[in-house]
């Protein structure tokens, strides 16, 4: 089971996505599914600009992400890390990155992987992924994200 110093490991993750019910949601169930089955305890949040994001000080593992639209993480991640309190409950924390996008991973990593980082203090980054809509649909990927996190999570904790 993963753990932390009491018991097992806590993750949240927040996202956004400007469809309900679509493939980011199911990645984000997908990956809450595959880091359950280590043993964790796991939430998700949608992203609101103006939320009370203290609750994040609970948690171990924070995975964050969200689709592009037009050349912009979605707007209510971006907005919550630029005008609410989310950044201040990040800082430090372990984080895993994604962002879902229809442009190649390189031009991803230039343009849109820094808008999330550039709101980050201090982060531990566990794993960050540029997500395909392809990936973004395929249980597989999000298994294999969610093992990574897991993975690199456990490494963390090695003295
Ligand atoms: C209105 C709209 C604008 C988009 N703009 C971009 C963009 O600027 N750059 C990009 O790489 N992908 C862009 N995409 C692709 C989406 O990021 C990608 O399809 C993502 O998987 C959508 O997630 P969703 O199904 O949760 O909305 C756009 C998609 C839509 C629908």
């Amino acid at each position: 089971m993963t753990q932390n110093a009491t018991g097992p490991m806590k993750a949240i993750i927040l996202y956004d996505s400007i469809s309900v019910g679509g493939s980011t949601d199911r990645f984000i169930d997908a990956v809450g599914r595959g880091i359950a089955e280590s043993g964790a305890y796991v939430e998700k949040a949608r992203c609101r600009q103006h939320g009370d994001y203290s609750f994040v000080d609970e948690f171990d593992v924070v995975v964050l992400g969200a689709p592009i639209y037009y050349l912009l993480v979605s707007s209510e991640l971006l907005g919550a890390l630029s005008k609410s309190n989310l950044k201040q409950h990040l800082r430090g924390k372990r984080i895993a990155l994604f962002v879902a996008c229809g442009s190649p991973e390189p031009m991803a990593n230039l343009l849109y992987m820094p808008q999330l980082k550039m709101n980050l203090e201090q982060p531990v980054i566990l794993v960050e992924r540029v997500l395909s809509p392809d990936q973004l649909n395929n249980p597989e990927a999000a298994a294999g994200f969610a093992r990574e996190i897991v993975g690199s999570y456990e490494r963390t904790l090695k003295p």
